[in-house]
């Protein structure tokens, strides 16, 4: 079978499209035959090799997220059938050889049915991007119903699904994105307002829509730009739950204080077993239910992983990057 192989961390150009032995399923794990698979930002900062959460041991297949038939059963797996449609959510979970391939073995805890409703590419989009918008949203935030929420930064993988559960939970979003595409798929995601964080001044706006008030809660794609401006835009009594974060920044601490605001970070790597199994579970009835609807964007082919890797760290995010395999 053929996978990406990486064997010194570097820039994109280690990823090589190489063929690999077919992994084999041992006790408690799921060969799954892939047929779309989700590129998160991580899986570059992994590639770097300066990754603080994580350092695989070379030579290593990216890749924890992603769609396809379950290919073969180690022993002990009960829980899924061979020729059935899945989606793989590998973070966390041991044992995981990499979705950047055709065939990847993962542990059974990380399979999941994939709803016929759904594609491959939408299976793909499900992993990281899901199970961090829904532990950001109720696990960290704790939103609730009627109060007002800033994603920012809602076109890509988090934010989309973070849009769309917020509506559900009856919650007004404030969305941002950097192109009318993103904007677009922000809006249908659930968003009551969309707003262009490439334009100046783009959040006083919110000045208008929350009548002064602020927003309740916001969940951070970008800290290193916006943190400061986050404090100026919520409420008193605010939460602000950063995801992501690209570098440093000045900061005005005494704006917490003005705010009494709370500002936490969050890593699906520290889910505990119980978070983790809550999220899923929250997740999948989500999918079943059509609340998430995984919104593909581009799709590259799986042998240019290295523009894929490029593409994830640039701007105009219209939903998932994915690579395909066929
Ligand atoms: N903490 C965790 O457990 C965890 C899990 C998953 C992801 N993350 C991190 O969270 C971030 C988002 O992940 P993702 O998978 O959604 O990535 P993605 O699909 O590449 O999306 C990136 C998002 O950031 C937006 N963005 C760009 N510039 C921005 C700005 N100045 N202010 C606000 N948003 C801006 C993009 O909007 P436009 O492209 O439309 O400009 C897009 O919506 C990444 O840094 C990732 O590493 C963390």
């Amino acid at each position: 079978m053929y996978g990406i192989q990486v064997s010194q961390f570097g820039t994109e150009d280690v990823l090589t499209y190489t063929e690999l032995p077919a992994p084999e399923p041992g006790p408690g794990q799921v060969r799954v035959r892939m047929h779309a698979v989700g590129v998160n930002p991580a899986d570059t900062y992994i590639r770097s090799g300066a990754y603080a959460f994580y350092t695989p041991q070379l030579p290593y297949t990216p890749g924890f997220d992603g769609a396809g038939i379950v290919d073969a059963l180690g022993p002990g797996v009960d829980t899924v059938k061979t020729g059935e449609r899945v989606f793989v959510a590998a973070l966390g979970t041991p044992g995981c050889s990499g979705t950047y391939a055709e065939l990847a073995v993962v542990d059974a805890r990380a399979v999941h049915p994939l709803p016929a409703a759904l594609s491959f590419g939408q299976g793909a989009a499900v992993g990281v991007p899901c199970l961090t918008a829904w532990r950001a949203l109720f696990q960290k935030a704790r939103l609730k119903a009627g109060e007002k929420v800033l994603i920012h930064g809602a076109s890509g993988g988090v934010g989309i699904h973070a849009t769309q559960l917020a509506h559900d939970a009856g919650a007004i979003v404030i969305g941002t994105a950097g192109s009318s595409t993103g904007a677009d798929l922000v809006r249908a995601a659930g968003a009551q307002h969309v707003l262009d964080h490439t334009t100046p001044g783009y959040l006083d706006e919110l000045a208008q829509i929350t009548d002064g008030h602020g927003v309740s809660v916001i969940i951070e794609m970008q800290a290193d730009i916006n943190l400061e401006r986050d404090l100026e835009a919520l409420a008193t009594y605010g939460r602000v739950v950063i995801v992501g974060s690209r570098g440093s920044l000045d900061f005005t601490p005494r704006l917490t204080m003005l705010k009494e605001a709370t500002i936490q970070g969050t890593a699906l790597w520290h889910a505990t077993t119980q978070e983790a199994a809550d999220a899923l579970t929250a997740v999948a009835n989500g999918l079943d239910n059509g609340v998430i609807q995984p919104v593909v964007g581009d799709e590259i082919p799986l042998r240019e992983a290295a523009a894929a890797h490029r593409r994830v760290l640039e701007p105009g995010t219209r939903g998932k990057l994915i690579l395909t395999t066929n």
